[in-house]
């Protein structure tokens, strides 16, 4: 079965132990703290949508775009019965052109760590970069390899697959140990990476 349709048959079957339902903590902080100024924004993997629609409601002009449809779907539901407005849609990052860059922000919880190979993280973050303007922000939250061992969790990277991979094109302005925003005793604990988009040679 092809990733795409592995995630599409678990938002129809509500397997998303993922999805609890508000905003991470990680990414509130730095829009509060102001480290993060509001602008133009894209989600990558922004499966039912909360962080989108709190980023829109948080004065964030916003994109948000999932391979999932029914991930989709349900995102745009929830938007319009909160009354924002969010551009979605349903594309592979990996493989098509993402509309409306360059963006000044862009956020990913728990896409870019589904990677397993070196290489495809490396387009994934060569993507990142080419969909930013200059010295734009790039915030991952990544499952660490440092979390305990469980039944079911999210993919374990370390500190050294995520440098490998976005060094070339981003400065990293920290890269620390966190936990994701979740009900689980105890949370996972994760890899919050805060980039900037390093200016690249003509
Ligand atoms: C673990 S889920 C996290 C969803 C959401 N960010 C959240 O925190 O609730 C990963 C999401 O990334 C999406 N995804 C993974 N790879 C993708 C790709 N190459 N292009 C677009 N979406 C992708 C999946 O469909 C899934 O919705």
């Amino acid at each position: 079965m092809s990733e795409d349709n592995r995630f599409e048959k678990r938002y129809i079957e509500g397997n998303l132990p993922w999805d609890v339902k508000r905003r991470d903590f990680n990414l509130s902080r730095l829009v509060e703290d102001g480290i993060i100024p509001s602008g133009k924004a894209l989600e990558l993997g922004c499966g039912t949508g909360d962080n989108a629609i709190w980023l829109a409601k948080n004065g964030f002009s916003v994109r948000a775009c999932d391979y999932s449809k029914t991930a989709i779907d349900m995102a745009g539901g929830k938007a319009k019965k909160e009354n924002v407005l969010i551009e979605f849609h349903q594309l592979d990052f990996l493989k098509d052109r993402i509309p409306g860059e360059p963006y000044h922000f862009i956020f990913d919880r728990g896409c870019f760590h589904g990677l397993d190979q070196d290489e495809e993280r490396k387009i994934f973050a060569q993507n990142v970069a080419s969909a930013l303007e200059e010295k734009g922000h790039w915030l991952s939250l990544i499952g660490s390899a440092d979390d305990i061992m469980r039944e079911t969790g999210p993919p374990k990277r370390s500190a050294r697959d995520i440098v490998n991979a976005v060094e070339p094109f981003f400065e990293i302005l920290f890269l620390k140990k966190s936990h994701f925003e979740s009900d689980q005793v105890p949370p996972a604990r994760i890899w919050a990476c805060l980039m900037q988009k390093r200016k690249m040679p003509d």
